[in-house]
């Protein structure tokens, strides 16, 4: 139940940085928060008895759960039991850079060929790579990018959500549906694009009472480090002209934590990743939380910038979307 409730406040402090200033609470969660708050204050008044009871219910849960806080079973990261499926590329664990909980992010590399044989191949390793695997439950999947490996813009992300760990795709859930119609606005079609995330398992929240995650929350720095190996391979294979990063996770992984205070800060303006123009703009969930012309036209000008940077063509109306109030 803590790791429940910090994840709820890394969650406001995250939606806090990127400048949202309230949220709504429906009141199911609110019920469930109440819940929260009696329970712990049950337990206060009853410190010697809790003290003589068993590990209540939830916190066992927590520590059944794979999260990343939690080492993976020796097995499962021991880097000499790696064994890529095919011959012809290999995953090496570099050294690692701090004390860590997961092993060090794997050494990607690819065989030689094709943009088709060798996302191919990098695709065999990511739903092979046993951390990846060790860190979605039961009947979820492991997630790569999608879409034209000859894209010129490369969407990047955060993280799978429920809807995509359900299906292994990268934004199908509602982000995913508003992303879709932020494409069609700029004059594309999915199929024109890649989109990528920084992470390729949904970080994991501790669940009670069954098996269903109820909510995000956002990856850790050294989840992101983990993975980061395979987003690199992505830009490689497809090799976009331009990056289009989504909120502050996205940046995060990309750039460093600590690159920046609150996304307003940096949002909008043009980075270098990869020797990559990066447009840094909002996650459409923000859009999904703010629904206002307002916040609408801020990405909008965003991806007005992208579509300049790669020529395509600007109508009148396009230029307009969102500026009426
Ligand atoms: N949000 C993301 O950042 N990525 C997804 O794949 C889905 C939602």
């Amino acid at each position: 139940m803590r790791a429940a409730l910090n994840a709820i406040t890394d969650e406001l402090k995250r939606l806090k940085a990127s400048g949202v200033k309230s949220v709504v609470v429906s009141n199911e969660s609110l019920a469930t928060l109440q819940k929260v708050v009696r329970a712990r204050a049950q337990r206060t008044t009853a410190t010697t008895a809790v003290r003589e009871q068993p590990a209540p219910l939830e916190n066992r849960d927590v520590s059944s759960v794979p999260t990343s806080a939690s080492k993976p079973p020796a097995d499962v990261v021991a880097p000499a039991r790696y064994e890529p499926p095919a011959p012809k590329f290999t995953v090496k664990a570099v050294a690692p850079t701090s004390a860590s909980t997961l092993p060090p992010p794997p050494k990607v590399v690819l065989p030689a060929g094709d943009k088709q044989t060798r996302w191919d191949a990098l695709l065999q390793l990511v739903l092979n790579d046993p951390v990846c695997k060790a860190h979605v439950r039961p009947g979820k999947k492991v997630v790569l990018g999608v879409g034209n490996l000859d894209a010129r813009i490369f969407f990047c992300g955060e993280a799978p959500g429920a809807e995509e760990e359900e299906q292994g795709e990268p934004f199908v859930g509602p982000a995913g549906q508003l992303l879709t119609k932020m494409i069609q606005g700029m004059g594309l079609k999915r199929s024109d694009i890649y989109i990528g995330n920084i992470m390729n398992w949904r970080p994991e929240l501790p669940v009670t009472g069954g098996s269903v995650q109820i909510g995000n929350r956002p990856p850790t720095p050294e989840e992101m480090a983990y993975c980061m190996p395979y987003l690199k391979a992505q830009l490689e294979v497809v090799n976009p002209e331009i990056i289009v990063a989504l909120g502050s996770t996205a940046v995060q992984g990309l750039f460093g934590s600590g690159s920046f205070k609150t996304l307003g800060e940096i949002r909008s303006q043009w980075k270098l990743f990869a020797e990559k123009p990066v447009m840094v703009t909002y996650h459409p969930s923000y859009i999904l939380r703010n629904p206002t012309n307002r916040s609408k036209r801020a990405i909008w000008e965003d991806l007005l910038k992208v579509m300049e940077r790669a020529s395509l063509p600007i109508s009148e109306k396009q230029q307009n979307f969102f500026l009426e109030k």
